[in-house]
């Protein structure tokens, strides 16, 4: 069986989770849905970040220790993705022994190999983001930091240094023979324009002061005066968490997933430490964009951020498969932001679920209780049927298989995800065209060959949309679930969509089993009823 290895950014925890941690969270696990629905041997991993010199001031404004107060917010993200409903195989926090002790071995090896070596830094240091700038990126910026405004301040270091100006021509041959590694296209360019500039040596350590704030993070070995820079070790978790026997399996990675403002560290940074350890590269980095809120970008200043109180108010008003819904089909997925506005989700939703697939499961199922006792209707009568040459369903149906399995292995999530959409969209139209409640009003007491005409559609109807329901249960899980107890056809764990979904096959429906109408999914959402909780004023 392939394996397939999905990861998110590991996230800072000197602050609470937000929609924006979420989105990627729960992208990541769409995508590890997906693959293991189609039937690979899926690890996904998510976690914290915990060594961030921010995490000891805010610690200290609290009066707690920086461990303390990393095992507080550790607890708010897991918190926040048990809500989200996240499958994520593992969570590493950065603190923990197993990757700690990873990381030490894996800064030996470079030094051994000499990639690491000691030496003077001089650069635009960037305190916001705990990040330096280069003479020309701090320029080109206007000395200031480019995420957040903030005055750079010019600052000299005695450090570690790693050689990633050795690996440049081998990564940008890497780049060059891989033009899926850098996902979307646009990000590769702008990835490949500022390799333009040849690559500098970069300071991989930090001096360890009287300061409390300094003592925070990973030793270097064998130097107490030194700690490993916060971004290093956070990298070396994608690596720290599967480095063992049981999991070596997954290396290396199908996918890391983030945001564009940490596409750097990922698309150069951590492809060049890794072959500098012989590791075999990630097969893609994908960096998506924002979500905003009602336009505006959310920012602690505004306090505007979706968080947990209003992840859980729609979580609750609309079910948490609704919030995932909206999230992976209408997040930032390629270049612009994405806006995260009520109207819009109500519409989403209403479309794609209530009046989507939620609307003809339950047309489907009522119309299989009230004509065929709750049973799979026998699909006997299809000979009698008109040959209507747009519902070929077995093609249909493998076509749309196919072509979910490669979106999704493309990350086109929305893409993937709107083959089911369209699956149903055209079982609708089927039952526009063969009218099946009319052909139920004829129906007499006993057989007859209205009656295996109705339940040949019916039939269709039914199997589409079981396949509708596999390729919707990645972003919507509980949902998809409660179909295939209402129709019996729970798909079973390990099973290849592929296998699953051809025509007739074993696991097709099988008539004169239960099939039962189920409660209603999705209700239909008022879209003049006030939001769950009011959308803060833009100012
Ligand atoms: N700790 C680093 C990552 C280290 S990975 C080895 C970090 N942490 S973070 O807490 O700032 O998280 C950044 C990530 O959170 C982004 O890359 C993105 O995945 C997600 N998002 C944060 N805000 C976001 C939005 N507004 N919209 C979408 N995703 C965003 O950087």
């Amino acid at each position: 069986m392939s394996s397939y290895y999905v990861t998110t950014p590991i996230y800072y925890v000197n602050d609470r989770p937000h929609i924006g941690h979420c989105f990627t969270t729960t992208l990541g696990d769409v995508v590890a849905r997906f693959q293991r629905l189609f039937g690979r041997d899926v690890f996904f991993l998510t976690g914290t970040d915990e060594h961030a010199d921010k995490v000891v001031t805010t610690a200290a404004s609290k009066g707690l220790t920086p461990q303390q107060w990393s095992d507080i917010n550790a607890g708010e993200f897991k918190k926040a993705f048990a809500a989200m409903n996240i499958s994520n195989d593992d969570f590493i926090r950065t603190t923990e022994h197993r990757h700690k002790e990873k990381v030490e071995q894996y800064i030996r090896e470079l030094q051994k190999r000499g990639d690491i070596y000691l030496g003077d830094y001089v650069g635009w240091w960037d305190a916001s983001q705990e990040e330096y700038l280069t003479e020309t990126a701090a320029k080109e910026a206007g000395y200031k930091s480019p995420v957040t405004g903030k005055e750079l301040v010019k600052r000299t270091e005695r450090n570690y240094f790693f050689k990633l100006s050795a690996y440049h021509d081998r990564l940008m041959e890497y780049i060059g023979n891989n033009p899926e590694f850098i996902m979307p296209e646009s990000r590769r360019n702008e990835v490949l324009g500022r390799l333009r500039e040849r690559l500098a040596d970069i300071p991989v350590s930090r001096a360890i002061t009287d300061d409390a704030t300094s003592q925070w993070g990973i030793r270097m070995p064998d130097d107490p005066t030194h700690r490993i820079y916060v971004w290093i070790d956070a990298l070396f978790n994608y690596l720290s968490v599967v480095d063992n026997e049981s999991r070596r399996r997954y290396w290396p990675p199908a996918v890391h997933l983030l945001a564009k403002d940490i596409l750097w560290f990922h698309a150069v940074i951590w492809p060049c430490m890794l072959m500098a350890l012989d590791k075999p590269l990630p097969r893609m980095v994908y960096a998506h964009s924002y979500f905003i809120r009602d336009g505006v970008k959310m920012s602690k200043s505004l306090g505007n951020f979706i968080d947990l109180e209003v992840i859980d108010a729609y979580c609750k008003a609309y079910s948490t498969d609704a919030l995932r819904w909206f999230l992976v089909t209408q997040g930032p997925m390629n270049n612009a932001d994405a806006d995260f506005r009520h109207a819009k989700f109500v519409e989403v939703f209403n479309a794609d679920l209530a009046n989507g697939l939620g609307n003809a499961v339950s047309r489907v199922g009522n119309m299989c209780d009230k004509y065929f006792g709750g049973k799979v209707p026998d699909p006997k009568g299809v000979s009698s049927l008109p040959d209507l040459p747009d519902y070929q369903w077995p093609g249909i149906i493998a076509q749309h298989v196919r072509s979910a399995i490669a979106k999704a292995d493309m990350l086109d999530i929305g893409g993937a995800l709107g083959e089911g959409v369209a699956l149903v969209k055209r079982v609708d139209a089927y039952i526009n065209v063969t009218e099946p409640f009319k052909l139920a009003k004829k129906l007499t007491p006993g057989d007859s060959p209205e009656r295996d005409r109705l339940a040949a559609i019916l039939y269709h109807c039914a199997e589409a949309l079981r396949v509708a329901t596999l390729l919707h249960s990645p972003a919507i899980p509980d949902a998809a679930a409660r179909v295939w107890k209402a129709w019996n056809c729970a798909p079973p764990e390990g099973m290849a969509l592929a296998h699953m979904t051809t025509w007739g096959e074993h696991h097709s429906l099988k008539p004169g089993e239960p099939l039962i109408k189920g409660d209603i999914l999705f209700m239909r959402a008022d879209p003049a009823a006030a939001p769950p909780v009011p959308a803060p004023r833009a100012e």
